[in-house]
């Protein structure tokens, strides 16, 4: 199976959408480009350094940036960052895909996930499980909107997710496909 548009993860920090879109690189044989990393090297520099002189502000305009960017790339499968949804612009480039996937998480996952992590700055706090469930309030009706299909992913193994997913997608290729 070829990809043909872009394929989006999105959800929550440690919700794996790195592990998974690196497996679905693998069996999709398309690059795979988490968008965090594509910010940092966009800006020559990390993340924590980035909110630590622009702010979070600064950040987010860099990652709408980096998301148009992307968006304008052959199809490939992109990891965005758990923060994308929050930015209408940002729901709106994504409105433009069918492919959008949303990696629903319970927070004990998050944090198991996180937290030995010292590169996500908003997690850099006496109490993330706040910091999260704050989060989740806001963000987890922005992920189901803007989402295609949800997986859940708190008791299944990176594979299964990712057969999942490939299900899902040979479902709307196959739909696409002239009769
Ligand atoms: C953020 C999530 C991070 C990264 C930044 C902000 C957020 O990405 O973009 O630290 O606001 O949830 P991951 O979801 O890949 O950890």
């Amino acid at each position: 199976m070829s990809l043909r548009q872009h394929l989006i993860l999105i959800g929550p920090m440690g919700a794996g959408k790195s592990t998974i879109g690196r497996l679905l690189s693998e069996q999709l044989a398309t690059d795979f480009v988490d968008l965090d990393r594509l910010i940092e090297e966009r800006a020559g520099a990390s993340i924590p350094w980035i909110f630590d002189i622009e702010g979070e502000e600064g950040f987010r305009e860099r990652e709408t940036q980096s998301l148009e960017f992307v968006l304008n790339t052959p199809a490939q499968i992109i990891a965005t960052g758990g923060g994308c949804i929050l930015c209408a612009k940002n729901r709106m480039l994504l409105r433009g895909s069918e492919l959008v996937v949303y990696l629903e998480t319970s927070i004990e996952q998050q944090l198991e996930r996180t937290s030995k992590d010292k590169n996500r700055p908003l997690l850099q706090t006496g109490n993330p499980e706040a910091v999260l469930l704050a989060m989740a309030v806001l963000r987890n009706p922005l992920y189901q909107q803007s989402a295609r299909l949800t997986v859940d992913t708190n008791t299944k193994q990176p594979k299964l997710v990712t057969h999942e997913i490939l299900n899902f997608l040979d479902e709307i290729q196959n739909e696409k496909l002239p009769s």
